[in-house]
């Protein structure tokens, strides 16, 4: 028989219908003279009802059937008995009684429950992932993604964007994420890198007059997978030519709006907030603020230039933060966030409460008259180099509203990140770009390549959602002298630049329209729309946090006619 209705979709306007599903047994419930199976695929579940089933020609089947198996059924829709409705699930009003059944599939037995939604080891349902995205939760992600990943479609096309795919095998360019590298089998010792980025392509689209461009683009970067990265992930790629920040800005705005409209009923108010760089730093500790709690940072170097408490008084600037009405004040307790900020290796945190005032009496009142503390208030305070203390309160301001339990003020906070440097010092001390090697500096700043580059601004916007960084673009370089000037800038050699980005500049010198762009994260925004902590439960076959994959039992090892026809050798 031909499947005539999904079984998640039987529905009232099915009853009288004579209906066939097909499907996988969810559950079975033997209650002596009759029989309950709810069958499963992937619209949902519907309750199949076997009356006097030990005389019917199935009852060998019947008594039989096992969970996971793979069924063919067909019965009559009816209503069910008032007492027996179940609002809870969509096809809860009805329920097909049962005429006939296939086993069209057996199954061996199960490594976990499918039907019951509960935490599973990591590996396990790696390895049985085919399983793991039978169950209710991680299906209906798999389903959301494709949706929204039309509706973004169609956002764009809408708009006038035109979709092209570009390459994912690529020149390795240094700099940037770590790229995944190809072994050339025909140009022996040479290699191509899988795509970290349709960054260069999208520059190189817009002067070639496609004006508009997007793409949901697979990206490759060699870095350890975490519960909001992934080697392998799916940008919203979108670059503009004759645009300026704004427009961008504007557009995204735009469709974040849609998304949030159409799949939370969320009216999402615009413009959203933007906030500088610096601003982030000072206020939150962090680029990527989660703007849900008013929690802030402040500056205390002053007040404690006055204090007795030696290392502070000298220290070059001091940051703290207050947690109002603290839930517990016990030393032991507080100490917890010392040990925490350790372990990023900060030399610890100095805590004050109001009863100790007696110490530092003038500190106090100060702290009192000027920030308001109250009794059952705990300062947390860290003194040292400015940039390095803000990074620390970063962690801290996190770390107070998860003991503390703060609940945001609201589920959803949107900012825009503007006016970052242009470049940074990596920790060897070496300059590298903030975002990547192609945004352009703000015009007022150019001078200061030669003089301080460090000081910098770029034409930068990064949009940052509950403390997650969702996308980051640029207004790009059009200039190939400016290009040639930051890529020197990066401590590359004319050489270097002519043989990595020769090609680049050469594009650059052919009538460059003023372009820019921004990627979003998609795997980020599914997982934000759908709730999720990690984006590996908005992924159908993600890797694991090792980079493993248990599904293939993937990295392995290769033939070795293989590594030889690549001309390669593995050391021990
Ligand atoms: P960027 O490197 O900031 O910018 O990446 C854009 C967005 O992609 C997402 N993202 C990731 N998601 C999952 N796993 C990862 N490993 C990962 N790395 C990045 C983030 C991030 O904000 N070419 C520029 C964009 C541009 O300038 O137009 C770029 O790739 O959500």
């Amino acid at each position: 028989m031909k499947r005539t209705v999904y079984a998640g979709n039987v529905h009232s306007i099915h009853v009288g219908e004579y209906i066939t599903i097909k499907g996988w047994v969810q559950k079975i419930r033997n209650h002596g003279g009759v029989l309950f199976i709810d069958v499963r695929d992937r619209e949902g579940v519907v309750q199949t009802v076997w009356h006097d089933f030990l005389s019917t020609v199935h009852a060998e089947l019947l008594l039989n059937i096992k969970p996971e198996e793979v069924v063919e059924i067909s019965g009559y829709v009816r209503r069910r008995p008032e007492e027996s409705i179940n609002y809870q699930i969509k096809t809860g009003e009805v329920e097909i009684l049962g005429s006939d059944i296939i086993r069209i599939s057996s199954t061996l037995p199960l490594p976990f429950e499918i039907s019951r939604e509960f935490q599973l080891d990591e590996l396990l349902r790696m390895k049985y992932r085919y399983l793991d995205l039978r169950r209710e939760s991680l299906n209906k992600n798999i389903i959301f993604r494709s949706k929204i990943s039309k509706l973004v479609r169609d956002f764009f096309h809408g708009n006038g964007f035109i979709e092209v795919e570009t390459p994912l095998i690529v020149k390795y360019t240094p700099g940037g994420a770590r790229n995944f590298l190809i072994p050339s089998r025909v140009f022996t010792g040479k290699f191509f890198a899988l795509a970290e980025s349709p960054q260069i392509y999208k520059q190189l689209l817009m002067i070639a007059n496609f004006d508009k461009y997007f793409q949901l683009s697979k990206c490759f970067r060699d870095e350890d997978p975490r519960s909001d990265r992934q080697i392998e992930f799916t940008q919203i790629d979108v670059e503009m030519s004759f645009i300026d920040q704004f427009e961008v800005m504007s557009l995204v705005e735009n469709l974040l709006g849609l998304l949030w409209k159409e799949i939370l009923d969320i009216d999402l108010p615009k413009p959203f907030k933007i906030i500088t760089y610096d601003e982030s730093i000072c206020r939150y500790g962090t680029d990527k603020p989660d703007l849900r709690y008013s929690l802030e940072v402040l500056d205390f170097t002053t007040i404690f230039q006055h204090s007795n408490i030696q290392y502070l008084k000298e220290a070059p600037f001091v940051g703290g933060i207050i947690c109002r009405n603290a839930s517990k004040t016990g030393r032991k307790y507080l100490q917890s966030y010392d040990e925490y900020l350790k372990s990023y290796g900060g030399k610890g945190v100095k805590v004050l409460k109001l009863d100790e005032q007696e110490k530092d009496p003038e500190l106090f009142t100060a702290l009192k008259t000027k920030y308001g503390m109250q009794p059952g208030d705990v300062l947390m305070v860290i003194g040292g180099e400015k940039y390095r203390s803000l990074e620390l309160l970063g962690l801290l301001r996190k770390k107070i509203i998860e003991v503390e339990k703060i609940l945001p003020d609201k589920e959803f906070e949107l900012v825009w990140v503007v006016d970052f440097p242009l470049f940074e010092l990596s920790k060897e001390g070496n300059i590298n770009s903030k975002h990547h090697p192609f945004t352009s500096p703000l015009v007022e700043d150019i001078p200061l390549f030669s003089t301080n580059p460090l000081k910098m601004r770029a034409q930068a916007y990064d949009i940052v959602i509950n403390g997650v960084e969702l996308g980051g673009g640029s207004l790009r370089i059009i200039s190939p002298d400016i290009q040639q000037e930051l890529f020197k800038t990066l401590g590359l050699s004319d050489k270097e630049i002519e043989e990595k980005f020769g090609f680049l500049l050469k594009a650059l010198s052919f009538g460059a329209p003023p372009h820019g762009g921004i990627a979003l994260g998609f795997d980020r925004l599914v997982a934000i729309l759908m709730g999720e902590e990690s984006i590996r439960e908005v992924i159908a076959f993600p890797k694991m946090t090792s980079t493993y994959d248990p599904l293939t039992d993937a990295p392995s090892e290769v033939e070795h006619q293989q590594l030889k026809n690549l001309h390669i050798k593995v050391e021990d």
